[in-house]
């Protein structure tokens, strides 16, 4: 069904310091705290959703005060939760400092997340049945993740991988069943050095000739690949031309300027809104998705936070 999004995946209670410069190895910083919603999940859903789609969430919690605000704050942005509680875990919770350019790093502790279970993800299969495009990240259980490309597949919705973690596990078999992979450039790299046991420098991914980096992209899976390059914009790599429309097999879509405050949670409003244009009623082509994608990744950056800071562009 278009104009439906369910997205499988993560929620964190993010706890954000930030301060002048990343602290180096040994180093203490002073700055200033703040907690708010995230995962990669919830982010994701929270920008689909304020993006225009009707949006589902299928995730898993503990029983704390976590848990609370993540249904919460589901309800407040009419996101439909489907979520397996395991009273005995944590919520998951993120570590995240940023700097004054608003470059992040981060260290997750799943919890609940990483109990997400194949059987929840198949007892929900009426959801998926309503989706026009299944989201999952790699912040849940592998076998969660398998079984929910796996069932929308099965129910004819186009998936979509963003494969982050970098350090996350994956299979060649999961990568088979992505319409669309949107990794950043150190996740690419990392599955390239797993699945095509090539060793690139993901700083140098960006200025790669594009018929070098379009062949990097099959190596890895033929597949569609969308890779989110920051400031340098994305690129677009099919399987073949003619792929979701497009009639080149790869090209860039530039970056949109912007007044960047925090880059946390970017690539998850890329990788939301890219699902909500794929999944709408007034769908465009494929290049005009991605440059949506763009756009709003871009305005995410203008605010403070995770799930929070995604824009709210009802109208496309
Ligand atoms: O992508 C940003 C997100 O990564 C944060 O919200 C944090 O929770 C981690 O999942």
């Amino acid at each position: 069904m278009p104009g439906v999004v369910l997205v499988v995946g993560s929620y964190n209670q993010d706890h954000a310091w930030t301060s002048d410069e990343l602290p180096a190895p040994g180093a203490t910083r002073l700055g200033t705290y703040a907690s708010g919603p995230g995962g990669k999940g919830f982010n994701q859903a929270v920008a689909a959703s304020r993006a225009g789609a009707r949006t589902g969430f299928l995730t898993a919690l503990g029983d704390d005060a976590a848990a609370a605000t993540a249904r919460a704050l589901a309800a407040e942005e009419g996101i439909e939760l489907l979520a397996e509680v395991h009273a005995a875990l944590p919520s998951g919770t993120a570590g995240i400092f940023v700097d004054a350019a608003g470059r992040n790093v981060i260290t997750v502790a799943p919890g609940a997340n990483a109990a997400l279970s194949a059987d929840y993800v198949r007892a929900a299969r009426p959801a998926f049945a309503g989706a026009g495009v299944v989201l999952a990240q790699l912040e849940v259980a592998p076998d969660a993740v398998h079984e929910a490309l796996a069932l929308a597949r099965d129910t004819g919705a186009t998936t979509v991988l963003n494969p982050a973690p970098a350090n996350a596990p994956t299979t060649a078999e999961l990568l088979a069943l992505a319409d669309i992979l949107t990794p950043n450039e150190t996740e690419f790299a990392a599955l390239l050095a797993r699945h095509a046991g090539q060793s690139v420098d993901a700083d140098t991914l960006a200025s790669s000739e594009d018929d070098a980096l379009h062949a990097l992209c099959q190596s890895v899976q033929a597949t569609t690949w969308v890779i989110t390059l920051g400031g340098q914009g994305a690129f677009v790599s099919h399987a073949a031309p003619g792929r979701h429309g497009d009639e080149a097999s790869f090209y860039r879509v530039p970056a949109h300027p912007a007044q960047v405050v925090d880059t946390t949670g970017a690539g998850d409003a890329f990788s939301g809104a890219l699902a909500a244009a794929l999944a709408g009623n007034d769908a465009g082509s494929f290049a005009e998705a991605v440059g949506f994608a763009s756009r709003y990744a871009a305005l995410s950056t203008e605010a403070a936070g995770a799930a929070l800071s995604m824009p709210r562009l009802r109208a496309r």
